[in-house]
């Protein structure tokens, strides 16, 4: 009896619908005049609502009285794109008053489709969008619409293109993909775009190569730095990804690295590195030069280093749930933190940010949540919780803040990167759509508004466009 339930159990069963109910039956009038035999064409599409995802700037946001757009992608049941149109789709806003708006859908013929909408309120917005009559990945979907002048200048830049490595860029051996959120990574087949700008690294032990890439941070002066947890090391790139500089490689050097996780650069350009083995946070000077340590004794597990805006230093302790701040001699200021679900607990904190209030988000990987204190470490509020829907995560890992308060967080388990408002709303995705993201870390934002993150799975780090 057990086993022939074990051997049910373990059966498939097919919980989504496979196909649709199209097939329809276009008369051609001309056709018949011409040939009796010619008496049009059937129509069909493989496509399925659940596969389906909407792309674009009018996912988010829009403003009162001007168009805003979106792309819709339709696709059959394994994820792959579908190449021909006349799928019916349908688009519903309702406006804050409950009232409904109109929204036009323009068929691109080869299985995308334009959704155009232009609201006439302010207010937040709910899109639904129906693929015969079931409702795509990810709808209804919340969009804001500001009134005109609410609406910071945008970048004249909205074009979406891969830019292929130019030839100073280290190439990638090796891509291994794997399932993201939006189903199928097979990049010959989905020529999809997305906000990639570029990508650098393979697994390896070279310059330019990473093993188990964690922490990313960026300086003023227009570095990314990395932290290359295995191979004991930490490289520098400019902001176009080209290499500059490698520190820490094994050997008996003081400043010998264990395994490098956050990473961090101060006012000065000297970078601060948390190293979970050495239970220590390392300075080092610009050129790579090893200056001085803090925390030891201290710290039982850093993964997670920030600098606040009045130079202390913030170590996410990942082992004793809790967070440390140190002025920049290593002298403690103030701890707070343990193990548990509590406000002031983490179930497993990973990295850590400072927005523009000098406030302080941490991620806690294991309570899937966002949680933000003030400066002196006093619980302000936290969002978030486990699943694969808007605003929700599965291990939140990296998170930076942008210029407007904006939060941008990496999610590991989901393989993919939200942004939420100052406030911790939802906003939106960075699509990452065409070469998938495989258990991101670190994420930061570069001197010239591009989002980096560390595809530690992928054995890289990816440049994305971030428009605000
Ligand atoms: C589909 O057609 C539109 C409009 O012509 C075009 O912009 C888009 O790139 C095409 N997409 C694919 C996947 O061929
Ligand atoms: C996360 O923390 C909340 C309290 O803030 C708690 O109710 C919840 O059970 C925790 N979830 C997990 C998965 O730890």
């Amino acid at each position: 009896m057990s086993e022939r339930l074990s051997a049910l159990a373990s059966q498939e069963f097919p919980e989504q619908p496979q196909e649709n109910a199209q097939l329809d039956y276009v008369v051609e009038t001309d056709g018949v005049r011409k040939s009796i035999l010619n008496l049009g064409v059937l129509i069909t599409t493989s496509a399925i609502a659940h596969k389906t995802v909407a792309t674009g700037e009018g996912l988010r946001h829009a403003v009162v009285g001007q168009a805003s757009s979106l792309t819709i992608t339709t696709k059959d049941k394994d994820g792959e794109l579908v190449r021909s149109g006349s799928a019916s789709l349908q688009a519903q806003l309702t406006a804050p008053d409950g009232g409904r708006a109109e929204a036009e859908v323009l068929d691109n013929k080869n299985g995308t489709y334009e959704l155009v909408y232009t609201p006439r309120q302010e207010g937040d917005f709910l899109l639904s969008i129906l693929l015969y009559g079931q409702p795509i990945k990810g709808s209804p979907f919340r969009t804001k619409a500001l009134k005109a002048c609410d609406v910071p200048p945008s970048p004249d830049d909205v074009k979406r293109r891969v830019k292929s490595p130019s030839s100073g860029h280290i190439r990638q051996k090796a891509v291994r993909r794997p399932s993201s959120m939006y189903g199928t990574g097979k990049k010959k087949e989905n020529p999809i775009e997305d906000e990639l700008i570029f990508r650098v690294g393979s697994r390896g032990r070279e310059k330019g190569e990473f093993t188990n890439l964690q922490g990313i941070s960026t300086s003023s002066s227009g570095r990314i730095v990395v932290a290359d947890s295995n191979n004991q090391c930490v490289q520098v790139f400019s902001n176009e990804g080209q290499f500059r500089l490698r520190f820490g490689v094994r050997g008996r050097s003081p400043g010998q690295l264990q395994r490098p996780t956050g990473v961090t650069v101060d006012m000065n350009g000297d970078i601060i590195i948390a190293d979970y083995d050495n239970r220590w946070v390392s300075i080092f000077s610009p050129e790579g030069k090893f200056k001085t340590k803090i925390g030891a004794g201290r710290l039982m597990g850093p993964k997670g280093v920030a600098v606040d805006r009045n130079g202390h230093i913030i170590v996410v302790d990942n082992k004793a749930c809790c967070v440390f701040i140190f002025q920049s001699n290593g002298k403690l200021v103030t701890k707070f933190g343990s193990r548990g679900t509590a406000e002031r607990q983490f179930a497993g904190p990973h990295f850590v940010a400072v927005n523009n209030k000098n406030e302080i988000v941490v991620t806690d990987f294991h309570n899937h949540s966002v949680k933000v204190y003030s400066a002196d470490g006093e619980f302000l509020f936290k969002f978030g919780s486990h699943g694969e829907g808007n605003g929700q995560f599965n291990a939140p890992t990296g998170v930076a803040v942008d210029s407007n308060g904006n939060i941008i967080v990496a999610d590991w388990g989901n393989s993919r990167i939200q942004v939420f408002d100052s406030s911790g709303s939802f906003l939106s995705y960075i699509n990452t759509l065409a070469d998938p993201l495989y258990g991101p870390q670190g994420l930061a934002l570069t001197s010239d508004g591009h989002v980096v993150v560390a595809d530690s799975g992928n054995h890289c780090f990816k440049a994305y466009r971030y428009l605000q």
